[in-house]
């Protein structure tokens, strides 16, 4: 629960009232309340707080403040920024937890920003700060998270705006986490049929349709991609289609596509076992995209359809499975030599792709996927690589990126690269050879959007591990949800 309150903060009687600092020009710290700047002057004199950002402080306030601890937090002297307010919100959202906190109070000044992104980013940070993923912990002994139920901002001016930033973040936030929750779920836990389950939870709860493929219809439909790398699974495959439609005619329809690959063994072309357990992640793109359709079911968008398509499965080497050497037909007719069974992704989504491109006639199409490897030895775990075939869609995206703290980083296609991909006996292979991975993956995949505007990216580096920040836990970040509810937010 989060109130925006124009009460006076030296009445919050709650667990930590958190204020946050920058310093002035001249280094000094100044707070207008005077049983606050009592509490921080001594550790100013004694050099323990300073104000500069990520740093903190708690006291136990003696008189004039009726909540139990205080805690300072540094915001820096530089000019603040939507990201610096997410950072500050995850500290706080963090010590919270730490302090085992259940009520929380925030207040600030002199903070440069539009008080509708203050409160947005702030409470985003707050709650992204607060996560953990202890659904299989059984024992006593462990560190309980425990989480705030009562928060509580206090702008002191503006507080209907701080409210409508509070309103977007708690939706964007709580997607965010979703998709975090789908990926730490393991290979045994989570598997296309949870995919599916999750979809039509989303369909009775929101105005939002969803039709599950399974196994037959896709056969009936000659999904050859994904019906290939499910081969040596015992677990059915399931494309999970969701359809949001605005009332409003002649609206854009954007496609999600989320590569939702349950667990790649690698296949026949059989990963090493060092750090395979990773592999779970493999479905973050589906994750993402699942979660921002719950989002998207919230908020119910007036001027924008919005489709999502995850193709799920496991990728093992069954018996049965697809094999190197393999031919394929894919659901638009082409031809596939499969030379790298773990080059599966992109066996799944040129299926979901191609189908949605047909069916739904799209504007535009995000796809999301931990497609390479290759993007990991780029970008490291820091930007997300984007390819496209449309520079106006890029500038939409690489905006949204930038205001969710998700930046992404556009390398090039060309057809250079999708002559790599060249097969002697048939239309296409599935892989592009030693160089350029992510690039002759993206090739590939461009091979079945046709014309429609399109951005592939590649989340393998980001999806997990992501550059360390104070909302962004260890393991699955939850990346992409909330970069695609911006850019669904502010399409036209
Ligand atoms: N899921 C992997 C990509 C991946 C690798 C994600 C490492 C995160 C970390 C994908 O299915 C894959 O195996 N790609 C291969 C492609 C290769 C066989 C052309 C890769 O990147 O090694
Ligand atoms: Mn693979
Ligand atoms: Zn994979």
């Amino acid at each position: 629960m989060i109130t925006v309150s124009n009460k006076k903060i030296g009445d919050f009687a709650g667990d930590i009232l958190t204020i946050m600092v920058s310093p002035q020009a001249d280094g000094t710290l100044s707070i207008p309340d005077p049983a606050v700047q009592a509490c921080l002057a001594k550790a100013q004199d004694a050099g323990d707080f300073t104000g500069k950002a990520d740093e903190t402080l708690v006291v136990y306030p003696e008189k004039g403040l009726a909540c139990k601890r205080l805690v300072f937090v540094g915001l820096g002297d530089k000019e603040k920024g939507r990201e610096e307010i997410r950072k500050a919100g995850g500290i706080i959202g963090k010590k919270s937890m730490e302090l085992k906190a259940t009520s929380l109070a925030v207040t600030w000044y002199d903070v440069d920003l539009a008080m509708k992104e203050i409160g947005e980013c702030l409470t985003e940070g707050i709650l992204l700060g607060q996560y953990s993923f202890t659904k299989y912990k059984t024992s006593q002994d462990d560190d309980r998270a425990v989480f705030l139920k009562k928060i509580a901002l206090f702008p002191q001016v503006s507080s209907a705006e701080c409210r409508k930033g509070v309103v977007l973040a708690e939706v964007a936030a709580q997607a965010g986490k979703t998709a975090r929750d789908m990926a730490n779920e393991p290979g045994n836990k989570w598997t296309a049929d949870d995919f599916a389950v999750f979809g039509r939870g989303l369909s009775r709860k929101f105005p939002i349709k969803c039709t599950v493929l399974s196994q037959r219809e896709l056969s009936r439909l000659k999904m050859g991609g994904l019906l290939a790398v499910n081969q040596g699974s015992e677990n059915g495959p399931k494309m999970v289609v969701l359809e949001y439609c605005c009332a409003r005619k002649g609206a854009d329809t954007l496609l999600l596509v989320g590569k939702g690959l349950t667990f790649d063994s690698g296949g026949i072309s059989l990963k090493p076992g060092a750090g395979m357990e990773d592999m779970k992640y493999d479905m973050c793109g589906g994750a993402a995209v699942m979660a921002a359709m719950a989002a998207v079911g919230e908020e119910k968008p007036a001027g924008i359809n919005v489709v999502a398509i995850v193709p799920a499965t496991d990728n093992m080497p069954g018996s049965a499975a697809v094999k190197p050497g393999d031919i394929i037909t894919s659901y638009s007719g082409k031809t596939i030599e499969v030379i790298n069974t773990d080059a599966e992704g992109r066996l799944i989504l040129m299926d979901a792709l191609a189908y949605g491109v047909k069916e739904f006639k799209p504007t535009a199409i995000v796809d999301l996927a931990t497609l390479t490897g290759a993007v990991l030895v780029g970008l490291g775990h820091h930007y997300t690589g984007l390819l496209s075939n449309d520079d106006a869609l890029t500038g939409k995206i690489v905006a949204a990126g930038e205001r969710s703290g998700e930046p992404v980083w556009r390398l090039p296609l060309g057809a250079e690269y999708t002559k790599q991909l060249k097969s002697e006996v048939a239309d296409l292979k599935n892989i592009g050879g030693k160089t350029a991975g992510t690039i002759t993956a993206a090739a590939f995949l461009q091979e079945f959007v046709g014309d429609t505007p399109w951005v592939h990216l590649d989340i393998a580096g980001t999806a997990w591990g992501f550059t360390e920040k104070s909302y962004i836990p260890k393991g699955p970040s939850g990346i992409g949800a909330r970069t695609l509810i911006d850019l669904i937010r502010n399409w036209s």
